[in-house]
């Protein structure tokens, strides 16, 4: 300090030139406590100061959009398609091209027509436009599915529900409400308007809590991070009156729970072209294997790995590209994990692959065995016989579709996941046991299996005559689809995003 007098006596500048610092220092400190408490009234006020009121279940996202520019930003870009990681992505995928068994697998259903892998929530309605499995309804009250298809596709269902009626609603033919839903999910599928809080527009979800004694309305608001998804990412069916769509948790929401509860009541999906085997469809439980799995055992919800918190200029906001995690792992994993991306994707794969080994295997043996039970039939096995090995046929695919049909689940419950495709892999392998038997009895020792290596081939195997369906697509592409989309728009429903 006293260096510093000294030089000010000897030279009167400097203490000028100090002095003219500090005041600058002081003018930039005040400018930035200024803009902090600015930035504070705006964070305060984001809620109360709306720009447009949203009233009722508005499916339109853009006008959400306007109060919360960030949130609605980033739901756009559930359009992207520009990731791959080794197993998922947000690029659609022929799912029958590369594993040309599932169409076997799937014989006497509408999987093994058309199924690609999914890809944003954008392309919700695109991707359900476009697919022969909900088929080509030529006029808008024709089915064959009923309007429960659409349940997890568009903040349009509430909308109607609220409309119509749920009972009501279920009852529709598919073609009926073509042109009432045609909103990709958005942000009245999982807001209230008023208070922005999650809310659970779907009745399953809540029915089937009620079913179990439970108030889904008392969940925590961590829970909600969950169960918000939970609407849609579940297992569920339709019941054979009324296809109301109900979620099959009764009895508990393990693979072998669901199955009790489905043989209960004698029900089946569909029965199998070719082993003539009553079935079961697996949709996607992937908040049933996420809720067996180590995550969500430390209290981790689905939100937490899918839609991260991204901090901007001071605020917090959740990213609203619901996607693959490992897109960018700087702001889901290692929020909680020290290790390098490289190794925190390489947990990913490791988990991934070795149940696919198991899963690849399951998928031959079936298709196999679904082959070679045909073959039985048209020798002249009877029902007695066959019985044993439809039962193992029903539980091993079964198995098989409930991991695979949950995309995440080799992830999301690693240990669960290869448990349950172990299970199915030896069901399978119990099914072919039985069936040798009834082969043997009807002199049959040498089986040549069919070329099924391609889409094309198996479908061919299996009957179907894609030409034919392939037109009928196109032409409901062509006429039907734009229709619904043409009156839409003219009635103001259809959103300009
Ligand atoms: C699939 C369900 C889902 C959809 C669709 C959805 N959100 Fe969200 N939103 C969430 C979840 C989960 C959170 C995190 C809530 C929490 O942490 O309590 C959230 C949080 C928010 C918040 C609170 C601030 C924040 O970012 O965390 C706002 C505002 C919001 N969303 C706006 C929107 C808007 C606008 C849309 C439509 C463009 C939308 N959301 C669509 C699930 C959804
Ligand atoms: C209203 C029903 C609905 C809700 C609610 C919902 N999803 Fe989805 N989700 C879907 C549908 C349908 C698709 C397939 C869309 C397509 O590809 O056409 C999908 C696709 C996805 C995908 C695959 C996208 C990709 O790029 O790989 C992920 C991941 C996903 N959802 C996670 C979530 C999470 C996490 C939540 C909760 C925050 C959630 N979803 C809420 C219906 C829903
Ligand atoms: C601990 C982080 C984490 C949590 C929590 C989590 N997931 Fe995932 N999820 C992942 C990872 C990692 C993948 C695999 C992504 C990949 O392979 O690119 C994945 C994959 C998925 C997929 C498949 C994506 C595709 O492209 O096919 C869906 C759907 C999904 N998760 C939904 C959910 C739902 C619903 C919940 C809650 C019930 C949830 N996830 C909870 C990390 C998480
Ligand atoms: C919100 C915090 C959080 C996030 C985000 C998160 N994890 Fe975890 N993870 C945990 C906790 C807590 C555990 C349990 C740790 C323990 O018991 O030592 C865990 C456990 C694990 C384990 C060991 C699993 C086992 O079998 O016990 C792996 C591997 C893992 N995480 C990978 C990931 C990856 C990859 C991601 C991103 C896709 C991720 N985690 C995201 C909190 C998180």
């Amino acid at each position: 300090m006293k260096k510093i007098s000294e030089a000010i006596k000897r030279r009167p500048i400097i203490g000028w030139a100090i002095f003219v610092v500090v005041l600058i220092i002081v003018f930039l400190l005040g400018l930035l406590a200024a803009s902090i408490t600015e930035r504070r009234a705006e964070i305060a006020t984001l809620y109360s100061n709306k720009k447009v009121e949203i009233k009722g279940i508005n499916p339109h996202s853009s006008e959400w959009g306007i109060n919360y520019p960030r949130e609605y930003d980033t739901w756009l870009k559930t359009k992207n398609m520009d990731f791959q990681s080794k197993h998922h992505g947000n690029i659609k995928q022929d799912v029958l091209e590369q594993r040309p068994e599932m169409v076997v697998l799937w014989a006497g259903y509408a999987f093994s027509k058309d199924y690609t892998a999914p890809r944003g929530h954008s392309y919700a309605i695109e991707d359900i436009h476009h697919t022969l499995r909900t088929a080509t309804p030529t006029n808008s009250s024709d089915g064959p599915q009923p309007a429960t298809c659409w349940t997890c596709k568009s903040p349009d269902v509430p909308r109607m529900m609220n409309e119509i009626g749920i009972e009501n609603f279920y009852k529709q033919k598919w073609g009926a409400l073509g042109k009432e839903i045609v909103n990709p999910i958005g942000c009245a599928d999982c807001h209230d308007p008023k208070t922005m809080a999650l809310t659970i527009t779907r009745p399953a979800l809540i029915e089937a809590f009620t079913r179990q004694n439970k108030d889904i309305k008392q969940s925590t608001p961590q829970e909600m991070r969950t169960l918000a998804c939970a609407q849609c990412h579940v297992e569920y069916y339709f019941t054979k009156d009324g296809n109301y769509l109900t979620f099959p948790w009764d009895k508990g929401i393990s693979v072998e729970a669901i199955e009790q509860y489905y043989d209960n009541s004698n029900f089946s999906d569909w029965t199998h072209a070719l082993s003539r085997a009553p079935m079961l469809k697996a949709q996607h439980p992937d908040y049933e294997l996420f809720s067996l799995g180590p995550h969500a055992q430390r209290g981790l919800s689905c939100a937490d790995c899918h839609m991260p918190y991204v901090s901007e200029g001071g605020i917090k906001y959740s990213n609203h590209q619901v996607m693959s995690p490992l897109k960018n792992i700087a702001s889901t994993c290692q929020t909680c994990h020290r290790d390098s991306e490289e190794k925190l994707m390489n947990y990913v794969y490791e988990y991934q692959d070795k149940a696919i080994e198991i899963r690849t295997r399951l998928e031959n043996e079936l298709a196999k065995t679904h082959i070679l039970a045909k073959l039985a039939w048209d020798k002249g096995a009877n029902e007695k016989e066959m019985k044993g090995v439809l039962k193992l046929l029903r539980q091993a695919q079964w198995r098989w579709d409930f991991v695979v049909a949950s995309h995440g689940s080799t992830f999301h419950a690693p240990v669960e996941s290869q448990r349950i495709l172990a299970h199915g892999l030896d069901k399978a392998m119990q099914a072919q046991l039985e069936l040798q038997k009834v082969l043997f009895t009807y002199g049959v020792h040498n089986t040549n299996l069919p070329d099924i290596s391609t889409k094309a081939k198996a479908q061919k195997y299996i009957g179907l005559d894609m030409d034919k369906l392939n037109k009928e697509k196109k032409d409901w592409i062509n006429t039907t689809v734009p229709k619904w989309l043409e009156q839409a728009k003219k009635e103001g429903k259809l959103s300009k995003l």
